[in-house]
């Protein structure tokens, strides 16, 4: 009995950690056109419009969560007005949009 409890927790640790690392799907959907399935912006659209790497620590400390969020939500634009990320606003959810940023904090390398 205790074995099998033991392999029982062990198997929900692992599927824990790998759900953690796993995208949401709505990263390969919505995200991952400019940031790259992997967050490092190697996408065309990503190079055109300058997509930071996102698996770059540095970069990642550049931005709260808070922000991450609202970039998300409402969209970014430039200082010289152009959009940089839309909104998703109309596409995802809040929950969404907070699980969405905490994978993108487990980028960073
Ligand atoms: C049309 C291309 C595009 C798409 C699609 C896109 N992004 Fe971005 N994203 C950008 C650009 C460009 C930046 C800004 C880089 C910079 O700081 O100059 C950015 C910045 C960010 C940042 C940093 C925010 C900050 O405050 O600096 C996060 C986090 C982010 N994106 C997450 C996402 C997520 C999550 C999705 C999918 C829901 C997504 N992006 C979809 C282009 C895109």
């Amino acid at each position: 009995m205790r074995t099998l409890l033991a392999a029982v927790a062990a198997l929900a640790l692992a599927a824990a950690t790998s759900r953690a690392a796993d995208a949401p799907p709505s990263w390969g959907k919505l995200c991952a056109s400019c940031h790259g399935s992997d967050g490092a912006g190697h996408t065309k659209a990503g190079r055109k419009l300058d997509v930071k790497d996102l698996t770059a620590a540095d970069y990642q400390k550049s931005f709260t969560d808070d922000e991450a969020f609202t970039a998300v939500k409402k969209g970014l634009t430039a200082k010289d007005g152009t959009e940089k990320m839309k909104p998703f606003a109309e596409k995802l959810s809040d929950d969404d949009i907070k699980s969405l940023v905490t994978y993108v904090r487990t980028l960073a390398k």
